[in-house]
């Protein structure tokens, strides 16, 4: 992928609060129509990552573009390429889920609020539910007309900052399953998340954020290479995306086994 090619390209990015350096240099290219799990730890800098491409937070060095429109210079045309949905849903419970929807195509000026409503509904599996106040809707529910409300206006690039935190097992599946449905349609999905299933799930690339900077970035398969498959009594095993993860990150809370000995333990 050329750079011009890319849905979103993050050169060299660099963050610090106070002093704490929370980027210390962050690249990584999204090809449009695909889904990117950008992966890390509570504190990683996931939702920094997020909120600099969403030009709420200026980083301190360090370019990025998204759908072609550089964060720095050209924020206004970034703002209108994309839309953010974030950990805490937008959803007004007072509020039908129709009524949410078409608020906020009115909001957008979009002629016809009551079809585009309908439309998500139909989409989102949600047309019956669509009469009832969000206040009675399962989490799943929610989050999928949080994710609904995010499309009106039809953002070339979405920026979903753990979307099926919170959730329960069978909210995050269908939650999943419109992720899925977006990237199929053509939207780019950066997606963060802390959960090492949902980005094998869901993602066609991953790139996990430790330490600052990301330290891999491929396919499910490629990261699966990083380790070698462990041999229990002529079965191979392949390495699960958790110890890849836990290989590559560490365990900072654990017992202090170093990557070398981790990576070495799974040929065990
Ligand atoms: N506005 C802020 N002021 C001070 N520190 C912040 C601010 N935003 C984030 N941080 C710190 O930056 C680090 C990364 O935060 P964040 O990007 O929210 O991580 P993640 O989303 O991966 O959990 C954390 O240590 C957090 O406390
Ligand atoms: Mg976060």
């Amino acid at each position: 992928m050329t750079t011009a090619d890319a849905a979103i390209r993050v050169t060299g990015l660099e963050k610090s609060f106070k002093d704490v350096h929370v980027l210390r240099g962050v690249d990584f290219d999204v090809a449009p129509g695909s889904i990117f799990a950008l992966l890390g730890s509570n504190g990683a800098g996931k939702t920094t990552v997020v909120r600099i491409l969403a030009t709420l937070l200026r980083p301190d060095a360090g370019t990025a573009g998204v759908h072609g429109f550089d964060i720095a210079t050209q924020a206004q045309q970034v703002r209108e390429s994309i839309s953010l949905t974030g950990q805490f849903a937008a959803v007004d419970e007072i509020l039908t889920g129709r009524e949410n929807l078409m608020l906020i195509a009115q909001l957008h000026h979009l002629k016809d609020p009551g079809g585009i409503a309908d439309d998500l509904l139909a989409r989102f599996s949600l047309t019956e539910a669509g009469g009832r106040r969000a206040g009675t809707y399962s989490g799943g529910m929610r989050r999928r007309l949080d994710i609904a409300m995010s499309l009106i206006g039809n953002p070339p690039v979405i920026f979903l900052d753990e979307p099926t935190t919170g959730l329960d097992p069978q909210a995050r599946i269908e939650v999943w399953q419109t992720v899925k449905q977006l990237a199929a349609a053509g939207t780019t999905v950066l997606l963060t998340t802390q959960y090492l299933d949902e980005a094998e799930q869901l993602a066609d690339r991953i790139a996990i954020l430790h330490q600052g900077r990301i330290i891999v970035n491929g396919t499910l398969a490629e990261l699966k290479q990083l380790l070698p498959a462990a041999k229990v009594e002529y079965v191979e095993k392949q390495p699960s995306l958790e110890e890849v993860f836990l290989a590559l990150v560490g365990d900072d809370t654990g017992s202090g086994a170093g990557d070398t000995e981790r990576a070495a333990a799974q040929d065990k």
